[in-house]
C-alpha cells in the first residue's frame, strides 16, 4: 500500500530533493540468503512510504548485496548512498566495480567511508562521475576526532554531501560541521539518528515509554508515539539534517520510522524535554 508520508528537503545545492527518512544497514542487512525475504519486507515499507534513500557500505558484509536484491524493480524509484572503505585504490575500484552489479549499474551517492585513503579514492571517483556511473560524492565519519579532517574534505569542494553522527548524545557537528556544510551547500545524512540502541525505554521515566494506545501524554506532546520517533524528530528539526538513516530490521519499525518524516518539528523547549528525560 502507497501511502507516501516521508517528507522531501533539498539535498544542500545538489539540485536533489530527498527523503528525510531512509534506512541505514549496518548489522541488520549483513543476513544470509535466506533472510533475504524479511529484509525485502523492510525496504518496500520504507518505499510504500516513500522513504527512498538507503545507505550502505563494503565494511557492512553481505549488506549491499542484500540491499540491491531486495530493491529489486525498486531500484529505479530509489537512491543509493554507499560507500568505499580500503587503503588500495585496486581495491576501492573493486568494490564498485561489484555495487555496479548490485545496484543496476550506477550508484546515486558514493561516499569515502570513514576518510580512508580520501585523497587517493576521490581521484577515480571523480572520473567515474564524470563518466556518469557516480551521480554525487560524499564523504562520512563517525567520530568528532575526525571533524578536523572532515572540514578539509569539505573545503576541498570535490564532495557534494556528509554523512555524520547526529543525535542528543552526539552534538559536536552543531559546532562547525553543520555551519561549514550549509555555507559549502552540501547536502547533509545523519547516521545514528536513535543512537545505534544507546537509550533503554526501560530506564526512561514511565511516562515516556509507551509504545502502544494510550499515547502517554509526553509522546503525544511531542506529536510522536515512540521514542525512537521522538528522537528521528529531534534530528529533523534541525533543518540542516536533510535525511536520517535509521537502521531497522523490522518492518514495524520501518513505518514507524517512516511517519516521524514529517512535521510538525519539534521547538527548542520540545527538544530540550527529549533531552532532559535521556
Ligand atoms: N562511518 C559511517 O559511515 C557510519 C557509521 C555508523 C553508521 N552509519 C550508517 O548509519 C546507519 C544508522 O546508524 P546505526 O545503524 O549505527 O544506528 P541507529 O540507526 O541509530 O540505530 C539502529 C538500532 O535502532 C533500532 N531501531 C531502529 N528503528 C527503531 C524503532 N522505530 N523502534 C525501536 N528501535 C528501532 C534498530 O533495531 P531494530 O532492528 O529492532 O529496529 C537498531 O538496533 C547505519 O546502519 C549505517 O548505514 C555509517
Amino acid at each position: 500500500m502507497l501511502r507516501r508520508i516521508v517528507e522531501l528537503r533539498d539535498f544542500g545545492a545538489s539540485g536533489w530533493r530527498v527523503p528525510v527518512v531512509g534506512l541505514g544497514t549496518w548489522q541488520t542487512f549483513d543476513v544470509a540468503p535466506d533472510r533475504l525475504p524479511a529484509a525485502r519486507a523492510v525496504v518496500e515499507a520504507l518505499i510504500d512510504d516513500g522513504g527512498t534513500m538507503f545507505d550502505s557500505s563494503p565494511m557492512y558484509g553481505r549488506s549491499e548485496a542484500i540491499l540491491g536484491a531486495s530493491l529489486g524493480g525498486a531500484r529505479d524509484r530509489s537512491l543509493v548512498a554507499t560507500k568505499i572503505w580500503t587503503r588500495s585504490v585496486d581495491e576501492g575500484r573493486a568494490q564498485f566495480a561489484a555495487q555496479l552489479q548490485y545496484f543496476g549499474g550506477r550508484v546515486d551517492l558514493e561516499q569515502v567511508h570513514n576518510l580512508v585513503a580520501w585523497e587517493a579514492q576521490l581521484d577515480w571517483m571523480e572520473a567515474e562521475r564524470e563518466a556518469g556511473r557516480i551521480e554525487l560524492l560524499g564523504a562520512t565519519h563517525y567520530s568528532a576526532a575526525a571533524f578536523d579532517e572532515l572540514e578539509r574534505v569539505m573545503r576541498s569542494r570535490r564532495i557534494q554531501a556528509i554523512q555524520i553522527p547526529y543525535n542528543p548524545a552526539e552534538r559536536t557537528v552543531e559546532k562547525r560541521i553543520l555551519p561549514l556544510a550549509q555555507d559549502l551547500g552540501l547536502g547533509v545524512i545523519a547516521m545514528r539518528p536513535v543512537g545505534s540502541g544507546r537509550w533503554r525505554l526501560d530506564r526512561l521515566p514511565r511516562s515516556f515509554r509507551g509504545t502502544a494506545e494510550p499515547v502517554p501524554r509526553e509522546l503525544a506532546d511531542l506529536g510522536v508515539r515512540t521514542l525512537a520517533q521522538a528522537l528521528l524528530k529531534w534530528c529533523l528539526s534541525d533543518p540542516r539534517i536533510h535525511c536520517v538513516i535509521p537502521a531497522t530490521s523490522r518492518v514495524d519499525h520501518a513505518h514507524d520510522n517512516a511517519e516521524a518524516g514529517a512535521g510538525p518539528w519539534l521547538d527548542r523547549r520540545q527538544r530540550e524535554l527529549l533531552e532532559s528525560v535521556l
